[in-house]
């Protein structure tokens, strides 16, 4: 019988020590003080060296003729080779890579690309929700026009997404468009709580 009470008094205390502890996490996070892994920088070789400068730079090809998601789902998509043989069944056919695209192609296979950006699981990212703001591809995924090979190009961190969402480092044109007709447009653009990124 006496060990009940402080068992209960021990348990509360634990209790308020885990919660202060999340709480204090979820701050450092927040601020980005604590070392999150960010893959920043990461650019890893693909099956075959497919350049976007080559592709969107070079000769001006639209990112949604091949991500064709991007404006209107969660995910930008990668292409199939069925829309690389849009071109490439007549555009470079004697080199060597454009080959191997055709010998995929004939064996209805894809290319086993290297995924480059990948957020945790149980985070949530809407492509769709940023264009329609005018977020542009650059912000996030740096100048891909000149990417030989493609490169992580922002952190993705969770301070990364809340300084956009409460309007620090949010672009003017995507204020201006939040912000019809005000002078100088500013605060905050999205929503900052949990489980708008997480559910
Ligand atoms: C001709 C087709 C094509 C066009 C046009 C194109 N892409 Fe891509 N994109 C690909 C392919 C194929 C991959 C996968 C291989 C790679 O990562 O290089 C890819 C990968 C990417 C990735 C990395 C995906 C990951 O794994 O995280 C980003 C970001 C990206 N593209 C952005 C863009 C942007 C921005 C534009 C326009 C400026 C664009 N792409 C135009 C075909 C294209
Ligand atoms: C809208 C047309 C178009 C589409 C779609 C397209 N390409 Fe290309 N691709 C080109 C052009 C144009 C070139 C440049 C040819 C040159 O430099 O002479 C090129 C060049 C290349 C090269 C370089 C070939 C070499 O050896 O010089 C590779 C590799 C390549 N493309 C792969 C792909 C892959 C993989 C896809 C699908 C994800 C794809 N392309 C989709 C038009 C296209
Ligand atoms: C607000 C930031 C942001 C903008 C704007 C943005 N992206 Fe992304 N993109 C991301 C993040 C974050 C991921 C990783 C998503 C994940 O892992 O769920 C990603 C992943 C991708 C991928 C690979 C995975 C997928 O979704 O299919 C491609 C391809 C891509 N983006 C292309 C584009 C293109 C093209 C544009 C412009 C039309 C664009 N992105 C605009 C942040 C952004
Ligand atoms: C450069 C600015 C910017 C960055 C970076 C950014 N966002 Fe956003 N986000 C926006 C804007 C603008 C909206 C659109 C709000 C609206 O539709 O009214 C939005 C909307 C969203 C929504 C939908 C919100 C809702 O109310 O349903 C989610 C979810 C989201 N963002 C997640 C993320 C995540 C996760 C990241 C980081 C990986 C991120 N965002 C990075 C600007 C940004
Ligand atoms: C705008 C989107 C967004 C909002 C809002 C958001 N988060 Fe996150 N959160 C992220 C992203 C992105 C990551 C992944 C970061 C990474 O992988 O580096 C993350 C990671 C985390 C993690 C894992 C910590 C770690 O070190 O990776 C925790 C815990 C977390 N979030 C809690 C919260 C809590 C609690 C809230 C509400 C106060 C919240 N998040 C609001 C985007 C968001």
């Amino acid at each position: 019988m006496t060990g009940k009470p402080r068992n209960r008094q021990l348990a509360f205390v634990l209790f308020f020590l885990v919660l202060a502890t999340l709480a204090l996490a979820v701050v450092l996070v927040g601020a980005n003080f604590l070392p999150n892994a960010s893959n920043q920088g990461y650019a890893p070789e693909q099956p075959i060296p497919f350049s976007h400068k080559r592709h969107a730079g070079i000769n001006k090809i639209a990112c949604a003729y091949c991500h064709s998601g991007v404006e209107r789902s969660r995910h930008a998509t990668i292409p199939s080779t069925a829309v690389c043989m849009n071109c490439h069944t007549v555009v470079k056919v004697d080199s060597p890579h454009i080959q191997k695209l055709h010998q995929i192609y004939r064996e209805g296979k894809t290319f086993e690309w290297v995924r480059v950006h990948e957020l945790p699981d149980y985070v949530y990212f809407p492509h769709k929700r940023h264009i329609a703001k005018g977020v542009a591809c650059e912000t996030c995924h740096g100048d891909v026009k000149q990417m030989d090979r493609i490169v992580q190009h922002a952190p993705l961190t969770m301070g990364w997404c809340l300084d956009c969402h409460r309007g620090v480092t949010t672009p003017k044109q995507v204020l201006a468009k939040i912000y019809p007709g005000m002078k100088n447009p500013h605060g905050a653009v999205a929503a900052t709580n949990c489980t708008t990124c997480h559910n």
